[in-house]
């Protein structure tokens, strides 16, 4: 399962039709990063060169040029190396980039310097993400003044830079009926592991045992990378909202949190779970726990096309403040309190992100000075919380150390939303049914 090359290329048009012509269009690709010494981290492509080429080796660059008619989409890439490739692995080189990708033209990386000039020449407009490599910022300018310094010989060198961020990324915020299928299936792979981390899950194991199960059903789904680090935090720790460190003991009488998701051919899971680690909530957790719940039901069930952004957030936390006060955690009037914000002790985040290539994903939230509404394709976390600090004395102590967030994976239909990642149990009764002695049941 992944994307198709059709699907690249109809991506490619779309983003060409919207820069217009005489532009020029130039997306790097990401770069191999030093863990130490000899040893890299593993190679995770730049979402946006990504979405547009599907092409996953570092040191190339993509360019597309509409109307060009020698072709619009060159890739600069690698070469094909018998020595190198022994040692690091195979390489596409100029050739597999035509044959297997799609481009029109492909050269070797190291010529680039000598041919993207001319290609740059006699455009209008450069779109261009500035900013976020600086070294590949300079080399454009670099490019850029080669041209410049040719003026007098009759040289065009373009007048205008353009942010490529704005309309690509409006692109990667609708998704298409494969990327949703990709998307389901990494959900649906990451539900299992939360299953797997809730089936495991015992007094006197350590929080990186339950990391384990999520790697292992992870991995062997075909998964080899997560979208993001697994937080698997227990007791105190599920307080610490992007805590990693996962190496505490587990705790008869503790919650666990665990926020894990894969990634499947780029593209993102993002679901947390709270559980008991004995399998049977306490009275506290157990009523802190229904009104987290409450707020994230309540909170999905908000989502639909036309719905502001902002929303799901407002209900979640007008659900948690009444439920606070109810339950004495805070006193006062519901009005003022909301006013005043007095939730945030308690929940000091917002109710979710956009979800896709990146796990915090790219799309803007507000158009001009309003919340934006959804619309069918997009897809969204939701995820309140509720952190009652350890050190908190102005509640009572039966509350302190209890952590917990509820996220799901939603997205955005014709006729309301679908959850992506509702295989994995978030009642009460459910998570203690998985977690009984003797569950068998997968
Ligand atoms: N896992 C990061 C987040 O929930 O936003
Ligand atoms: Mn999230
Ligand atoms: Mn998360």
């Amino acid at each position: 399962m992944s994307i198709s090359k059709r699907e690249f290329a109809r991506r490619r048009k779309d983003l060409m039709a919207l820069m217009g012509s005489n532009s020029i269009a130039i997306v790097p690709a990401a770069q191999l990063q030093v863990r130490n010494r000899d040893v890299d981290y593993p190679f995770r492509q730049d979402s946006d060169f990504y979405y547009l080429s599907g092409f996953d080796e570092p040191e190339a660059v993509l360019v597309l040029l509409p109307g060009r008619r020698q072709g619009q989409y060159i890739l600069f890439c690698q070469e094909r190396d018998k020595d190198k490739e022994l040692w690091h692995g195979y390489r596409a080189g100029p050739e597999g980039a035509c044959a297997d990708y799609a481009a029109d033209d492909a050269f070797p990386i190291g010529d680039i310097d000598e041919i993207l000039p001319g290609l740059i020449e006699g455009r209008d407009r450069v779109h261009y993400a500035m900013g976020k490599a600086p070294e590949f910022d300079r080399r454009i300018m670099d490019w850029v003044n080669t041209i410049r310094s040719k003026a007098r010989s009759g040289a065009h060198p373009p007048g205008e830079f353009v942010d490529l961020d704005h309309s690509l990324h409006e692109m990667r915020l609708l998704k298409s009926s494969a990327e949703l299928k990709l998307m389901r299936r990494a959900a649906k792979i990451s539900a299992r592991a939360h299953i797997r981390a809730m089936r495991t899950c015992t007094p006197g194991l350590n929080e990186y045992h339950l990391e384990a199960e999520l790697q292992h059903e992870f991995m062997s789904n075909g998964c080899r990378k997560w979208a993001y680090p697994p937080i698997v935090g227990s007791g105190d720790n599920g307080c610490i909202l992007h805590y990693i460190e996962n190496n505490s003991p587990l705790k008869d009488g503790d919650l666990v949190l665990i926020d894990a998701g894969c990634e499947l051919d780029c593209y993102a899971a993002d679901i947390t779970r709270t559980f008991p680690v004995s399998g049977r909530f306490s009275g506290p957790q157990r009523q802190l726990y229904q009104l987290c719940l409450d707020a994230q039901l309540a909170a999905i069930n908000a989502i639909a096309p036309g719905v502001p952004w902002s929303l799901p957030h407002d209900i979640a936390v007008k659900t948690i403040t009444r439920g606070l006060i109810k339950l004495g955690l805070l006193k006062g009037q519901y009005r003022s309190l909301i006013e005043k914000g007095a939730y945030q002790p308690f929940y000091m985040h917002r109710t979710g992100h956009w979800l896709g290539m990146d796990v915090h994903d790219v799309g803007d939230y507000k158009i001009g000075e309003q919340w934006r509404e959804l619309e069918p394709g997009m897809v969204l976390t939701v995820e309140p919380g509720i952190y009652v600090s350890p050190g908190n004395t102005r509640v009572a102590k039966k509350w302190r150390g209890i952590g917990i967030r509820i996220e799901d994976d939603v997205v955005v239909t014709r006729d309301g939303c679908e959850v992506l990642s509702a295989d994995a149990p978030k009642t009460v009764e459910d998570i203690e049914a998985i977690m009984a002695p003797g569950d068998a049941a997968v």
